[in-house]
Formats: C-alpha cells, structure tokens, sequence
C-alpha cells in the first residue's frame, strides 16, 4: 500500500511545479529590486515545500520568518477560525511582507493575515501562492502571484495535507473521495 494509491490523478506535477517556483521567484527578484530586507513570510506547515523551492530562486538578501496558522483542523472544510498557533519573531512594523502559501480557497486566512500585518504597521503586504483555487472563495481575495489556478477539487500533497498526512507527496494530486467520506 503506497500513499499514492489514495490519489485519483496529479493536478501539478513535480515538473510544473519547479517552473512555477522558478518563474515567481524571477518575477518576484524583479518586482522587489530596491526593497530594503523584504520579508518572506511562510505560512505553516503547508507552505514548507513550495516557499522552500521559491526562495531558491529569489535573487535578493529578504528575511525569511514562519508564522504557523491554520482553519482545517484535520478537515476537509474551512471552520473559518483562523487560529495563530505561532507568531513571527520579529516586528513588521514599516518592513515590505511577501507571505508564501500553499493554496488560497475560501480567502479566510489570507484576508486575516493581511489584515492583521496591515494593522500591526507593514509599509506592504503581497501574496504568493502555488494554488489558487478561485471557485472555493467566501471572501473576495486575489494574490498578487498565482502559481496555477484549480478547479473546486480537494487537493493534497506538495504541502496539502488531509487530516496531517499526504504533505510529503512531491506533486499537487485530487485526494480519492472515498477516503474523506469514510
Ligand atoms: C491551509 C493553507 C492556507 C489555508 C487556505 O492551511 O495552507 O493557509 O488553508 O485556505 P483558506 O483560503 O480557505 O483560508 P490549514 O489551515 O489547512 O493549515 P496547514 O497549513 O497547517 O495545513
């Protein structure tokens, strides 16, 4: 029995997943040439793999820094309580944030993140994300950087987890349903 035989297909594969971190990354060096110390600042856990592989290819000196959050709690749904388990260690207070993410579906996190380092004092806050998935928003949201956008389908793997499993797949793949409806 391996993890993968609980995935119905790939959605983004390994190979479109690199050019994806390549291409932001070149886009993002760009964009924040002359920004002094831009933070980049990762979402957890699922943005692990994605901002691993995307700040690689970020030609800049940027601060890296963690905040861990979460809404799912071993769910398939949002519950909408965005909980800060982890706060960043440092003050953004007048810094330029880039926040990595995994996937934007409802918008609820991200929208609560901005809000949060807007209020807290950021000079900006922009977002990168490998997925977005458009059709599964309750609160109007658009990241500045998309990966890929994808179809209302429950995704794991590359990050995405079910119920904390499935993270260390290297590729974005639809979860078979029947091993959420059991
Ligand atoms: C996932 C993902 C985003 C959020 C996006 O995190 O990493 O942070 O959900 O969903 P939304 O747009 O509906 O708010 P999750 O809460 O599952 O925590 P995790 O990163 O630890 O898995």
């Amino acid at each position: 029995m391996s993890l993968h035989d609980n995935i119905e297909s790939i959605l983004v594969s390994e190979k479109e997943i690199a050019e994806i971190a390549e291409r932001l990354g070149k886009q993002i060096t760009e964009d924040y040439k002359g920004v002094e110390r831009p933070i980049l600042l990762g979402l957890l856990k699922g943005c692990v793999p994605f901002m691993s592989d995307l700040q690689k290819h970020i030609d800049l000196p940027i601060e890296i820094e963690y905040m861990d959050v979460s809404s799912y709690h071993g769910s398939i749904t949002s519950s909408g309580d965005v909980k800060i388990r982890k706060d960043m260690n440092t003050s953004v207070s007048g810094r330029d944030i880039l926040i990595a993410e995994d996937i934007v579906d409802t918008g609820k996190t991200l929208d609560t993140i901005v809000k949060l380092l807007t209020h807290r004092g950021a000079k900006s806050v922009e977002v990168v994300t490998l997925l977005d998935k458009p059709a599964g928003r309750v609160i109007p949201f658009t990241p500045k950087y998309i990966g890929v956008t994808i179809p209302k389908a429950f995704v794991v793997g590359y990050g995405l987890d079910y119920d904390e499993l499935y993270r260390n797949i290297p590729y974005v793949g639809i979860l078979k349903p029947e091993i959420y409806k059991k």
